[in-house]
């Protein structure tokens, strides 16, 4: 049994990068068991699951769509807000009634909130009957953790604060056959003081490049159309790895294995190199769809969030993408109602978001999250300043994503199709530009790239025909 532990959270070392491989005699003993699987949280969190699904497929379970009819569940957690948080516990509740009926039933949470002390403690003392729980760090160990816990009977925790490992060819079981996540660096070193992910995930480990444009070049030739490349920070690739490669270069290699779209997520505004804009201007198979969290437009809580940038450097590395790169689209993250935020100070986040009208935004009222030093700042800002400054800052968003969205009307986009939309009997699928679009058209599949005539805008999608 290992628990998570803060004190290690600073350790820093060396990593090896090892194999995976799986005892062959655990398919024979679980062959014909059902598994249920819920995720919350960030792509990452997302891909992980596939690994997951794909480690308990190998092992001989089936996935079942319905958390009753399954032998083992397991929640993949998320801890960046308490929002997250509070789901999972609330799920972890109904899988304890049905455990009262199903006393085989085998429960097991992963994910960030298995990475927190406080949560750890919490499941020791009041939920029992949680038979097993693994970190993010140690996905790979999963097969031997649950056969241990159902073979001993007992609560089985192991969750790592410090890993020196990246396992690679991890089994992996892709939602799509036509898009897909590539991880490229694991866990974060910004501390931004807000900001749980540094805890729960870890150091800053790059994965080597080889290895990531060896899975690249595999999935282009398995006819992927698209890469989502992952990291909590993508700018900051390589640095732990190599003297001169770094994101900007990773980028560059990973558009000429001609895969015909990349994506990557998420950048922080401090270390976006020209080099990186360049490349993106350069290649049209990059798009030109770029995630740039703002956090806030006030210089006094930016430094207090500990971001690094300031609404001046911000703006200006804003103004430099839109000039250099052709059609650029930009999306962001904002949170309202960090400590010490004044009215003054929102007014600057306004004043941003007035300046960049956004593509896309995603808003957050400021959640306290466990030993954070922001949790702990004095000047907490009341729940209801907050409520009020995400209206203001949602209707403002809003207004200009349907202003942006008007320009499209009449444009011909290209659409990577996703699936059906059975209302309007058409289908749905995103744009280069990473726009939502409805649309109707005959002879299309799933998994195409299609152009479609937009007709009609909305807030957060477009409507549009493909013939
Ligand atoms: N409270 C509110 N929002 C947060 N985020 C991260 N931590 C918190 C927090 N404690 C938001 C940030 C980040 C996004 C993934 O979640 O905006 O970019
Ligand atoms: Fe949530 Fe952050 Fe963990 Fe993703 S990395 S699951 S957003 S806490």
């Amino acid at each position: 049994m290992e628990l998570p532990n803060y004190k290690d959270v600073f350790k820093k070392d060396k990593i090896k990068t090892k194999k995976f491989e799986l005892d062959p005699n655990y398919k024979l003993k679980y062959s014909g068991k059902k598994y249920f699987l819920k995720t919350y949280g960030c792509q990452m969190n997302e891909h992980d699951s596939e690994n997951i699904k794909a480690l308990l497929e190998e092992m001989g379970f089936t996935e079942v769509e319905e958390y009753k009819d399954a032998d083992l569940v397991l929640l993949n957690t998320c801890s960046v807000r308490e929002n997250a948080h509070n789901k999972a516990f609330g799920m972890l509740g109904r899988f304890k009634h049905l455990k009262e009926e199903k006393k085989d039933l085998v429960i097991g949470l992963c994910g960030c909130m298995a990475q927190e002390e406080g949560v750890i403690k919490e499941i020791k003392e009041k939920y029992k009957f949680v038979n097993f729980i693994f970190g993010t760090h140690n996905i790979a160990d999963l097969p031997e953790i649950l056969d241990r816990a159902i073979n001993e009977g007992k609560q089985e925790i192991d969750v790592k604060t410090f890993s020196d490992e990246i396992i690679e060819n991890i089994p992996v079981r892709r939602v799509s056959n036509f898009k897909a996540y590539v991880n490229i660096i694991y866990g974060c070193d910004k501390f931004c003081t807000y900001c749980i992910v540094p805890y729960t995930r870890g150091r800053e480990h790059s994965r080597k490049k080889e290895d990531i444009l060896r899975e690249v070049e595999a999935l282009a030739s398995d006819g992927y159309k698209e890469v989502t490349l992952l990291g909590q920070n993508v700018n900051a690739y390589g640095h732990d790895l190599y003297n001169d490669y770094s994101f900007g270069e990773l980028l560059e290699d990973v558009a000429k294995t001609g895969i015909p779209r990349v994506r990557f997520t998420t950048s922080h505004p401090w270390n976006f190199t020209d080099k990186m804009i360049d490349t993106i201007a350069k290649y049209p198979n990059i798009m030109p769809s770029i995630h740039l969290p703002l956090q806030s437009g006030s210089d006094k809580v930016l430094k207090s969030m500990g971001r690094r940038y300031t609404k001046e450097s911000y703006l200006k590395l804003f103004d430099k993408m839109k000039s250099k790169i052709t059609n650029c689209h930009i999306s962001t993250d904002i949170i309202v109602g960090f400590p010490g935020e004044t009215e003054e100070d929102f007014q600057e986040t306004l004043d941003v978001v007035n300046h960049c009208n956004y593509d896309n935004a995603y808003t957050f009222i400021y959640s306290p999250r466990e030993n954070t030093p922001a949790a702990k700042f004095k000047n907490q800002v009341d729940e209801k300043t907050k409520e009020e400054r995400l209206q203001i800052l949602n209707k403002l968003v809003n207004k200009y994503f349907l202003e942006n969205n008007k320009k499209e009307e009449g444009q011909t986009l290209e659409v990577l199709v996703e699936g059906k939309n059975e209302k309007i009997d058409g289908y749905y699928g995103y744009s280069k530009e990473m726009k939502l679009v409805n649309f109707t058209g005959k002879n299309i599949k799933i998994g195409d790239l299609v152009n479609v005539k937009i007709t009609k805008a909305k807030t957060w999608s477009l409507d549009g025909n493909a013939n």
